[in-house]
This record gives structure tokens, sequence and C-alpha cells, in this order.
């Protein structure tokens, strides 16, 4: 099987098991993760068959699992890769990738050991940012059933990762939390420069989102 028709399926392993998943963890992440991640592995020149198959498997543990069982995941990845033909020594890699992504460790950041792992996660993290970013945000927010924005509560530093899922926080208290911080945990130069275009782009949003809840343009016009 050549490498173009292995990615394929994968792909459509990978959608069917999202699509399936009443939790809604959703395939059309894992597309824009895919493609983000095969932009910047042709700059960065990489293997592109690893990224592929890394970026389109890599949340599977968070669809269905809810502690996101890693081992479990790397079972499946592996019977899927092997019925495909697949190397092992890609396998493996590509485990080593998922495991990575998926690590949500208290205070312990997950280091990507290659070029390829940093790319998917470079493409995970720009996914997370920018006018997407800010859709998927506010999507998650209405979901776990939290505040637009709330001027009595402000943004908090996590010190654990227990303290950082529990606390009571609105979605844009988030931006200041967590995806402002992105910009700056780019491993890649073409990871770098989308997150530089997708940060401005948030700053632009939040400052309007200001401006209106402030009413100053309002005022000004009075
Ligand atoms: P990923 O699937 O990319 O690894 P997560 O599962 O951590 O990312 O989060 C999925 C999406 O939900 C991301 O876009 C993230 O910014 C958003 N999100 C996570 N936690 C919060 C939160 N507390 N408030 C608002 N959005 C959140
Ligand atoms: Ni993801």
């Amino acid at each position: 099987m050549n490498q173009e028709l292995i990615v394929r399926r994968t792909a459509e392993y990978a959608r069917k098991r999202m699509e399936d998943e009443a939790s809604g963890h959703d395939w059309w992440h894992a597309w824009r993760v895919w493609k983000t991640a095969v932009r910047i592995a042709k700059k960065e020149g990489a293997d592109l068959f690893v990224v592929q198959l890394a970026a389109l498997l890599h949340d599977i543990a968070d669809w269905k699992f809810n502690d996101g069982d890693v081992s479990i995941v790397e079972k499946d990845v592996r019977k899927l890769l092997e019925k495909l033909c697949v190397e092992e020594h890609v396998t493996s890699h590509v485990c080593e990738i998922i495991g990575n992504v998926s690590f949500r460790g208290a205070g312990v950041k997950a280091r990507m050991r290659t070029k390829e792992g940093m790319i998917v996660q470079d493409a995970d993290r720009l996914d997370a940012i920018g006018a997407i970013g800010i859709a998927r945000a506010f999507a998650y927010g209405g979901f776990k059933g939290k505040e637009i924005y709330n001027p009595n509560i402000l943004p908090g530093k996590h010190k654990t990762f227990e303290e950082y899922k529990n606390a009571e926080s609105t979605t844009i208290n988030h931006f200041y939390e967590k995806l402002l911080l992105l910009k700056d945990l780019m491993n890649t130069e073409t990871g770098k420069e989308i997150a530089e275009e997708r940060h401005r782009f948030m700053e632009n949003f939040l400052e309007e989102f200001f401006e209106e809840w402030e009413g100053r343009r309002y005022l000004q016009q009075q």
C-alpha cells in the first residue's frame, strides 16, 4: 500500500471514530490540524508521512476516554497501522507523538523529541488561536455553561493542571489564561509566523470586545 493510500485510510478511520462520538470532539479539528501540519512540514522539511498520521490520530484519546488513557489508544493505533502495513519504526514514532500531544500532566510541560512531533504540536496549538480559536473557545464555554465575560472574575494564574481545570472562570479569561500564551510556545519558525498573525487577530478581537463592553465608541459620539 502506498503512503498516500495509507494516509487516506487513516483519515477515514479518524473521521468515522470521531464522528460517531456523542461528546462531539470533532473530526474537523483533526482535519484542520492535519492541513496545518502539512503546511508547516513542507516549509520545515519533515517526514510528511509521520506528520500526517500523527496529526490525524492525535486527539483520539480525548474523545473516547475521559482521562485520555494513552495506552489503550496506542493499542488501537498500533492495530490500525499494522493492518495498513506501516513499518514498526513509523508506528512507534506516531505513537510517541500522540502520547505527548495528549499529555496533560500537572505542571509538566510535554516536550517533543522530534521535528515531526513539534510540528503536530504547533498545528494543534494553532487551532486554538486566531478566528477558529475564538470560535472554539466560545463553543467550549457554552458547552460548559460558562459566562462570556464577567468583570468581577479576574483571570487566574494556575499552578497545577487540577487548579486550572476546576477554576471558576469566563471564556474571555481563557484568552489570558491560555490562548494569548500559545504564541510563545511555538516550536517551529513556520509555526511562530502563523501564530503571530493569529495572535494579532485575537488581540484586535479583545480590544473591540472591551470597547463595546465599555461603550467607549458610543460615548465618544455623544
Ligand atoms: P485540543 O483538542 O486542541 O488539544 P483542548 O481539548 O484542550 O484542545 O480544548 C479544545 C478547545 O476548547 C480549544 O480550542 C481550547 O482553547 C478550548 N478550551 C479549553 N478549555 C477552555 C476553557 N476553559 N474556556 C474556553 N475554551 C476552552
Ligand atoms: Ni487537538
